[in-house]
């Protein structure tokens, strides 16, 4: 293989400029030529896309975001879009691609995959909801950007005794509020993959009153529920000072931390390599320390799971 692509895709994160990086300078030092697809999907189906060198490549792994752009595109998601799309590539020789993206992402490039195209994944969010990977890339920098926040929340609720909610981004998951809620030493952290019932929350935020606490900390994944109405309820039925905060897009930038400069560069060095190897439709994760690959049908196909220990963890801390 002596052409390749790469792309980002989605929702951006922290993280995928080191990967693009990455994936660059290793291709590079085996001879051969990378292309950067601009905007995604939407990129690749108008042809939007130009020759990267290693220079081109330079000042970039400390920044958040991704240089090459992000799209969701809707053509994409039709046979027609997706052939002018691989059509492009054919034009310039290119004959392999590594997506870096999350799930809707990686969804898009099996489907390319259908049509000859050599396909390899990166898991590239802030959810970290992908199945057969322990961290996606974006997630470390998502969740020191919540636990940030939480640090600053407690100053200001213990000046005023108030209940302070956090809302967090993941989508459908927990992991991000999970991982911040119990490093910020939350109270009460809710999540979509653990039933809850409001009166219950409002229930032990008095009992909690009740043995000395001056103040709570909230964490609200959006999958659960909205912090707005919560906080309104909370209020409305115990008489505590609520406030709430938002995060929202604020989780998705900033400069990466190091975790995930390495996972990034790790995770496109091996991407690179298999890729060159002739393999196909898999995406690389990392378990145990390890990076590994897996079928992006598996990837994509099954739900990843929260850790039940952390959360047990987190309830017993937070007594
Ligand atoms: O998947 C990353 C994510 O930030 C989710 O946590 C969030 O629900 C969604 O993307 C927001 O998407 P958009 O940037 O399109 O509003």
């Amino acid at each position: 293989m002596k052409k390749i692509a790469v792309i980002t895709s989605g929702g951006d994160c922290p993280g995928m400029n080191a990967a693009i990086r990455a994936v660059v300078r290793v291709a590079l030092a085996q001879g051969v030529e990378v292309w950067g697809i601009r905007n995604g999907y939407a990129g690749m189906i108008a042809g939007d896309m130009t020759i990267l060198d290693s220079r081109s490549v330079g000042d970039i792994i400390q920044k958040g975001g991704t240089f090459l752009g992000t799209a969701r595109s809707e053509e994409f998601k039709t046979l027609n879009g997706r052939q002018k799309a691989v059509a492009n590539l054919e034009a310039r020789g290119i004959e392999g691609l590594i997506v870096i993206g999350g799930d809707g992402s990686l969804t898009g490039a099996r489907l390319l995959g259908e049509l000859g195209i050599k396909i390899v994944g990166l898991p590239g969010t802030i959810d970290n909801d992908i199945w057969g990977t322990d961290y996606t890339i974006g997630f470390d920098t998502a969740v020191n950007t919540v636990l940030d926040a939480i640090n600053k929340l407690r100053d200001t609720a213990s000046a005023h005794g108030r209940v302070m909610l956090v809302e967090v981004m993941g989508r459908n998951c927990g992991w991000i509020a999970l991982t911040a809620g119990l490093a910020g030493g939350a109270e009460i952290i809710l999540i979509p993959e653990q039933p809850f019932s409001q009166e219950d929350i409002c229930k032990q935020l008095l009992e909690s009153r009740a043995k000395g606490k001056q103040y709570s900390i909230v964490v609200v994944a959006e999958g659960a529920g909205s912090g707005i109405d919560l906080g309104q309820y909370i209020r409305s039925r115990t008489g505590l000072e609520t406030r709430v905060s938002v995060l929202g897009h604020i989780q998705r930038g900033g400069a990466p931390t190091v975790s995930d400069r390495l996972l990034a560069s790790r995770l496109a060095e091996t991407a690179v390599t298999a890729l060159l190897d002739g393999k196909t439709d898999v995406m690389i994760g990392y378990r145990n320390n390890q990076c590994v690959e897996i079928a992006i049908a598996d990837a994509v196909g099954n739900k990843k799971e929260i850790d039940r220990e952390l959360y047990r963890l987190a309830e017993v801390l937070s007594q």
